[in-house]
């Protein structure tokens, strides 16, 4: 029905306008964020894909891992870990980045597994992810580095560039093509908490630990020896006391693996006293 005072010419512009603006709203243009623009406590610059991919790759990713970007971007570290079969949660404290990541999500058809939430990283429990992948600064890590190290044993965590200061790396990734600028990572694995004393089968161990490093002490009457080449890979322990080498996987309060003396192996506990 047309209102009796409109002419035929003033309706059809009228529909035009109308139409036009429908075809506006449907191609609204997306949000464009620029490089270096400001975040809640980091600027936004990007991965380069390359990167994204080798921290990856280097924290040997699979569908049963639960990824956690932490300042999530344009959301292409979430994306990549959901396109490969991971289950991937981004935080991202600047809501149009969330948007624009849920966009890119659903255009790469991950959006079930690649999900976004707009919040304060400081104040977001990640606990239970297996992969933490992070490109914020350094005295950024410095503070997240408590909260990393109570994670469980085993969780990895890739760094775009940045170190955690004195916890050392358990791996630099080299450079990588198709990057201009941030083009190195580092990985850790989350160690086990071995620091005090154990009682083994070949004596009692009192374990000095530093974050992945390990030494201390091993009693066997009133031998004592010091324990060399000390160090932990998640739960797994290896270190030499004497002629003997210590390989075991760390589970709670208990120990269990291989003592190797002069090329016999034979098996080897520890509990925690
Ligand atoms: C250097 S960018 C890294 C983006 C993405 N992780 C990547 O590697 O491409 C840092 C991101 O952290 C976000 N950010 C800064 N402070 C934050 C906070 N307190 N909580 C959540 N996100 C934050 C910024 O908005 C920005 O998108």
């Amino acid at each position: 029905m047309m209102p009796r005072n409109l002419s035929r010419r003033g309706a059809a512009l009228m529909f035009a306008a109308l139409a036009v603006c429908g075809i506006a709203h449907a191609q609204a243009p997306q949000y464009q964020p620029r490089e270096y623009q400001p975040g809640k406590d980091v600027v936004w610059v990007p991965t380069a894909q390359t990167l994204v991919d080798r921290m990856l790759d280097a924290a040997k990713l699979t569908a049963s891992d639960y990824l956690v970007d932490l300042g999530s971007g344009d959301g292409r570290t979430v994306i990549t870990a959901a396109q490969r079969g991971a289950t991937a949660l981004g935080i991202e404290y600047n809501p149009k980045m969330v948007e624009l990541s849920k966009e890119n999500a659903k255009k790469a058809g991950v959006s079930e597994r690649a999900t976004f939430l707009k919040a304060d990283l400081f104040k977001t429990d990640f606990s239970k992810a297996t992969v933490v992948t992070l490109f914020l600064l350094p005295e950024i890590n410095l503070q997240l580095r408590p909260k990393l190290l109570d994670m469980k044993p085993g969780t990895r965590v890739v760094s775009n560039s940045f170190d955690m200061g004195d916890w050392t790396a358990d791996q630099t990734l080299d450079t990588v093509d198709k990057c201009m600028t941030y083009c190195n990572a580092f990985l850790w694995i989350v160690p086990a908490k071995v620091d005090g004393t154990w009682r083994s089968d070949d004596g009692q161990i009192t374990f000095k630990q530093t974050f992945q490093v390990v030494s201390g002490t091993m009693k066997a009457g009133n031998v004592l020896a010091p324990l060399t080449k000390g160090r932990l890979l998640g739960e797994d322990i290896t270190f030499t006391a004497g002629p003997t080498t210590y390989k075991g996987r760390v589970n709670g309060k208990t120990i269990e693996g291989t003592s190797t003396t002069g090329g016999q192996d034979k098996p080897w506990r520890a509990t925690r006293v």
